[in-house]
């Protein structure tokens, strides 16, 4: 045992040891210049870092140009750095395309670890959470029921629903935000989509990415990157719109979340000591934070929970009977989730097998820290690979395979080991709105429809899927 000067002493010492006393992190041989970059060119990124932790363990190094990743692949790995040393680890790289998307770092999402980005959250989440408390259920509810008669009037034709989720999860954001719905056709909402899905699907791209790790390719004539461009304008042009139309009115709506952010600021400029000046850009980039966060991944997991349960019908049967018995021909509320063990299990296994943001947003160590006992400098670019965790053999038993009833009393898997939001500082800001959607949106779907293949059992969905910041469902009919 020793006393508090001795360990005060140690600890000063142990700051002057070495660091090669701590073991190097693994990881592929790299090439000359260009490091690992190529490790990141494949077309399904979560499958190959997972499969690159069967050769190198659960964390490991991957060197791109000048900059160090290590990638995280099991829970206990991703909770210590993001949960116990989040302090360490609650920064975002910059960078150079990141910049583009995010108005200089304005964005929740992209902004790095600092007084500004920790007011800004602030903000948001309680605008968020007092809409939320105010709203929310009626406003998934609506969406639910209308997205039931938009399927009701395809009267059992085969169709590719994907569009109809992204209107469904769109729809609750924008009301949330805007207090504003859109119909399908509305070429706003249309343009709005496009134009998101376009910055999150190029963003994603290696064109762009490589950009990021070799300045001179800046240099060079990209299309990718000129399009990058055009689309941000067009969505910065849309959301503007959105604030002027919303500001305009004669008496704000506090009561959907741009009315609280914009409220938020003027309590905050009235204040004589505020160390942070919070503006219009951080409302405008909030906004897309939202509607990006927010539209994409919710639309997503509702494909993938159509594709699996085209493969095992039974699931479908067992959650339609357990639904029926339960709510005795109600619609369900967010409350019935206690009482619906077998449609949770559902929702569990679907955000297991496809955490729908598969590699969390990167990470950066904000000082010298360590992970699992390996030594992390500075400025480490950390990557939480949430579906390596997810497919963890060492936790889950036959990781690979869509049961929902290792979630069921007695079937072994355990929702403490998911991690499907991220956690920390950098928790998902729309968790809350996102598990209120799953619930209610898949409750609705399930309790008044059946999802079969169009034809045979060859036209099941591919269940692969398509790998960017979000991970999605190749396109197809149900
Ligand atoms: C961040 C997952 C829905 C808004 C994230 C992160 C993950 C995630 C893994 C990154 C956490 C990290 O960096 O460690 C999901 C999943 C969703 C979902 C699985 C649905 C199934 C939503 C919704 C909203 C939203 C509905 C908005 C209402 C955000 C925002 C961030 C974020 C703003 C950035 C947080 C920050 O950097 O501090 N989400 N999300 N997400 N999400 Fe979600």
């Amino acid at each position: 045992k020793c006393t508090a000067v001795e360990s005060r002493l140690l600890q000063y010492l142990y700051q002057f040891l070495p660091r090669t006393s701590s073991p190097s992190l693994p990881g592929p041989p790299g090439l000359f210049l260009i490091g690992n970059m190529m490790e990141l060119t494949h077309d399904h990124l979560p499958i190959h870092l997972t499969n690159l932790a069967q050769r190198y363990g659960n964390i490991y190094r991957l060197k791109c140009g000048h900059t160090t990743m290590v990638v995280l692949n099991s829970t206990d790995i991703i909770r210590e750095a993001l949960v116990k040393k989040w302090s360490d680890f609650a920064g975002r790289p910059g960078s150079y395309t990141g910049d583009i998307v995010s108005g200089g770092g304005h964005t929740i999402s992209l902004g790095d670890y600092n007084e500004e980005w920790r007011a800004h959250r602030r903000l948001v989440h309680s605008a968020l959470q007092r809409c939320c408390q105010q709203s929310l259920h009626d406003v998934i509810e609506r969406q639910a029921l209308q997205l039931r008669k938009v399927l009701m009037d395809y009267q059992g034709r085969a169709v590719d629903l994907s569009e109809d989720f992204t209107v469904a999860a769109s729809n609750v954001i924008t009301t949330l935000a805007f207090g504003k719905e859109y119909d399908k056709s509305s070429s706003e909402l249309q343009q709005l989509h496009s134009c998101l899905n376009e910055i999150v699907a190029l963003w994603g791209s290696t064109w762009i990415s490589a950009l990021d790790s070799f300045p001179l390719l800046r240099k060079l004539p990209n299309p990718v990157f000129s399009r990058l461009l055009k689309e941000v304008v067009k969505r910065d042009e849309i959301i503007r719109k959105h604030l002027n139309n919303y500001k305009s009115q004669d008496k704000i709506n506090v009561d959907a979340i741009t009315g609280s952010l914009l409220q938020g600021l003027e309590k905050q400029q009235n204040t004589e000591h505020t160390e942070v000046l919070l503006t219009d850009i951080h409302v405008h980039m909030a906004t897309v934070d939202l509607l990006i966060g927010g539209t994409e991944t919710t639309a997503a997991w509702l494909n993938w929970t159509v594709a699996f349960l085209l493969h095992r019908p039974e699931v479908q049967t067992r959650v339609h009977e357990e639904l029926c018995t339960v709510l005795e021909g109600r619609y369900p509320t967010y409350s019935d989730r206690h009482r619906l063990p077998v449609l949770c299990s559902l929702i569990h296994e679907v955000l297991r097998l496809r955490p729908v943001a598969p590699l969390a947003v990167p990470h950066r160590a904000i000082r010298d820290s360590s992970i699992a006992g390996y030594f992390i400098p500075k400025n480490t670019v950390i990557i939480p690979n949430l579906f390596g965790a997810h497919h963890d053999p060492t936790i889950w038993t036959d990781p690979y395979s869509f049961k929902p009833e290792r979630f069921l009393e007695g079937g072994g898997g355990s929702t403490r080991a998911l991690i499907p939001f991220g956690g920390g500082a950098r928790l998902c800001l729309g968790e809350s709105v996102a598990k209120m959607e799953l619930f209610l949106f898949t409750a609705y779907l399930l309790r008044d429809f059946q999802f079969i293949p169009p034809e045979s059992e060859a036209s099941l969905p591919d269940l692969k899927g398509v790998a960017s910041v979000v991970l999605k469902v190749s396109p197809s009919q149900f």
